[in-house]
């Protein structure tokens, strides 16, 4: 007999500090995870678990032997050659590449079901990759569903919109229906409720701060340098000064706030937005914690890549729900009339389903 209550396993790929392993850890049984950047993997040891490994994820492909086998692969390869403000060197380049080692991966190892995340570039200048990536899915037995969706609409305080691939294996008869997010707009002023202003620390002080990763060294800009920006706009600049609105959602945050936080400048205060501020932004909770030892950039790149958290738990959930329904009518089913299984509608879940199953 089947034990239904037996959670699915996954796999995680370019895990980063672990943003979209955040929504998935409370369903899923998460058994492996693998980063190359060491620091982003100190966040996501401490707050999803000790089974990342540390290692470049070309060298680990030679061996697939070293990956485990699991229910689901989830992964969102590095974006920047599809990025319209990175790269953008497409497949050909180095990061873009790994879309495909992530999908040779998916093509020896069959798992069941995986999701691949990226920037809306993939979708948008980069068409052909994803046409490409779509069609080879479906050559190795696929079925592949393709969403943009925009966090906003799943009560995230920012407009982040992030393509997702979802394939589930031909041999489930599962075709995965997106959660529609509804939501009411969370506001950059619902993000930073309860939170009063960062405890000043100095640029290379190693301190978590007396609200953890809630810190401010009001340099990177300075506030001369906000004043002085906003009095001489600079129009050749790529990147302006802009603040955040108290009474909208953030616009995308992106890891580019590790470099220079004047895309990212608090509402009401002359400095960037503090680590926690960013983490509230991705709607967060509080308990994810970034280990104070690393550097100040690295944890703004790590939050600046990751998933937004209820677009991830929207996600995961609608992947256990249609997985879990379907396999239990396939056992039922199968034994009367052979192989049959019904679609499961992921709109049979209201939005609090989605967040708090
Ligand atoms: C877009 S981020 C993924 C963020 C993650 N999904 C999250 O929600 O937190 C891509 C990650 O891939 C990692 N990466 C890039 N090249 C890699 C490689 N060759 N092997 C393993 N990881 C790599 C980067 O360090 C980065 O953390």
């Amino acid at each position: 007999m089947q034990n239904t209550n037996k959670k699915p396993t996954v796999c995680s790929f370019f895990s980063g500090g672990g943003l979209l392993d955040l929504g998935f850890k409370d369903n899923f049984n998460i058994i492996w995870a693998n980063e190359f950047n060491p620091e982003a993997a100190k966040s996501y040891r401490v707050n999803i678990g000790d089974h990342i490994v540390v290692d470049d994820i070309n060298e680990i492909a030679k061996d697939m032997n070293k990956i485990p086998n699991a229910d689901i692969y989830i992964g969102g390869p590095p974006c920047i050659d599809f990025s319209t403000n990175g790269a953008n060197r497409g497949e050909k380049g180095v990061n873009g590449q790994l879309t495909w080692t992530y999908f040779n991966i998916i093509k020896s190892k069959r798992p069941k079901v995986f999701v691949m995340e990226n920037v809306v570039g993939l979708a948008q200048k980069h068409k052909g990759t994803l046409e490409r990536l779509k069609h080879s899915f479906n050559e190795i037995g696929y079925d592949v569903q393709v969403k943009t969706l925009n966090s906003a609409e799943f009560g995230t305080p920012q407009q982040r919109k992030r393509v997702f691939i979802i394939g589930f294996r031909n041999d489930l008869a599962i075709f995965f229906e997106f959660p529609t997010g509804n939501a009411r707009l969370a506001t950059v002023k619902d993000a930073f409720n309860g939170l009063s202003s960062p405890q000043t620390i100095k640029a290379r002080d190693k301190v978590l701060g007396i609200t953890p990763n809630h810190t401010a060294t009001w340099t990177n800009p300075s506030p001369e340098r906000i004043k002085d920006l906003y009095v001489n706009p600079r129009p050749n600049q790529r990147v302006g000064l802009k603040r955040l609105e108290w009474d909208k959602p953030s616009y995308t945050l992106t890891a580019h706030i590790a470099k220079d936080g004047r895309e990212f400048v608090h509402p009401a205060e002359d400095r960037r937005i503090s680590v926690r501020e960013s983490l509230r932004i991705m709607g967060v909770p509080d308990s994810y914690i970034i280990p104070s030892e690393i550097p100040l950039n690295q944890q703004y790149t790590l939050v600046g890549n990751g998933v937004a958290y209820q677009v991830a738990k929207a996600l995961a959930v609608a992947i256990k729900v249609q997985l879990t329904n379907v396999n239990k009518q396939i056992t039922e089913v199968s034994s009367l009339t052979g192989y049959k299984a019904k679609k499961v509608k992921a709109e049979q879940l209201s939005f609090d389903d989605l967040l708090f199953a």
